[in-house]
């Protein structure tokens, strides 16, 4: 089915990265047709159901790459026959690597297996309120920047904010069972938010939620990860178990604010992590102080919550992030922080978490005395 296309420029357009699958679009087999006469190129692009500033943004990556070669470049991107969809399933999977494709037959969730690269974290606290969503958000947004791969789950699907949080209003592609995560500031994002509208309550129980915080880690080409963030619902309920069940391989860090009594509440998430059996790596303290035009550090909200738990729990105390108008401004207005207050210690919460290293794995019948 497929025609000659102009080897030029399928080599111009191997760097042009289809934007959320992140990987090229010559290596995902979306170029249908590519040919030039008289220093004219012209270029047809398939894609899902191409939304128009999708299809406006790829037109232009794809004009960017071409236009030092010719003096003019016509791009079209529209919707894929079936049997092209398909190809792109294949070089999606093929991309993905084959265990990863293998584990998804299986309904095994990729990040599983003891061999995967990819760490997942994820952000909890008995409390609601304290600033998971903004903390997974932020701290997501300074890993990317710093080069690795992200993906954040909006787990908390009753209370869902990240699409918001992110500017996100692209709802993700759907190839076959693969559902393709949209990408905000370099995170790729997987929200009930992206399917229910803002004004429909959700209301599944346990088992529909299950099932959906399945799909949405089985379903998902989440691709090569280095980091899957997980921002989960405030308390201890049904979906720290299902992640528990998917995700064996997690770390939890927990979020709790400078007051003692916020801190109980964060040890409780803590607890319910360890029942879980898996690892809490640290806590992070927020809102711990507002910096003033005097320079002056101010704890509003009183001092010690975050050491005090770091204490009884026994791990570190990662990062303690101050109090910024443009971080709570940003949260409304889909613009993640990365200039005002609090960028440095968000910067600085991600080294320490890169610099961590993932978990390692006690087995407890392989006990060395
Ligand atoms: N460091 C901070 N400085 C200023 N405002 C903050 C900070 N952290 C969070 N906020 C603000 O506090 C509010 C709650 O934050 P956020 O939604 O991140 O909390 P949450 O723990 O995820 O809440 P929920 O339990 O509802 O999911 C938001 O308006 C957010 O912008
Ligand atoms: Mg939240």
């Amino acid at each position: 089915m497929a025609t000659e296309l102009d080897p030029q420029i399928v080599e111009r357009l191997r760097g042009v990265m289809e934007p959320d699958f992140r990987a090229s679009i010559v290596d995902l087999r979306m170029i249908t047709h590519a040919s030039s006469s008289r220093n004219k190129a012209q270029v047809e692009i398939a894609t899902l159901a191409p939304l128009p500033e999708y299809s406006k943004e790829l037109e232009g990556l794809v004009v960017d790459a071409l236009k030092g070669d010719y003096k003019e470049v016509k791009v079209r991107v529209q919707p894929g026959t079936p049997s092209v969809l398909e190809e792109i399933a294949e070089a999606l999977v093929a991309i993905e690597g084959t265990a990863a494709a293998a584990a998804r037959l299986e309904r095994k969730p990729p990040f599983s297996a003891g061999s995967s690269p990819t760490r997942v974290i994820g952000i909890s606290s008995g409390k609601g309120g304290v600033g998971k969503s903004s903390v997974t958000v932020n701290l997501a947004v300074s890993l990317a920047k710093m080069g690795y791969e992200v993906g954040l789950l909006d787990a908390d699907v009753y209370g869902f904010s990240i699409p918001a949080m992110l500017g996100i209003e692209r709802k993700p592609q759907l190839i076959g069972n693969l559902m393709v995560p949209p990408v905000g500031y370099g995170v790729k994002v997987m929200s009930v938010g992206f399917f229910v509208s803002d004004d429909t309550p959700v209301i599944w129980r346990g088992p529909m939620l299950h099932k959906t915080l399945e799909q949405f880690i089985v379903d998902v080409f989440w691709g090569k990860l280095d980091y899957l963030l997980i921002d989960m619902p405030p308390g201890t309920g049904d979906v720290a178990l299902s992640l528990g069940e998917y995700l064996p391989k997690s770390e939890v860090f927990v979020v709790t604010t400078p007051q003692l009594a916020a801190e109980r509440v964060a040890q409780r998430s803590a607890l319910a992590a360890r029942k879980l059996k898996l690892p809490v790596r640290g806590v992070i303290e927020n809102m711990s102080y507002f910096v003033g035009d005097d320079q002056k550090k101010y704890e509003i909200f009183g001092s010690g919550g975050g050491e005090a738990l770091a204490e009884s729990l026994a791990v570190p105390l990662v990062g303690k992030i101050p109090l910024s108008v443009t971080l709570r401004e940003g949260g409304d207005t889909g613009v993640p922080e990365n200039s005002g207050q609090g960028t440095k210690e968000f910067n600085e919460l991600a080294q320490r978490i890169v610099d961590m290293g993932p978990a390692r794995r006690y087995r407890s019948e392989l006990k060395i005395n």
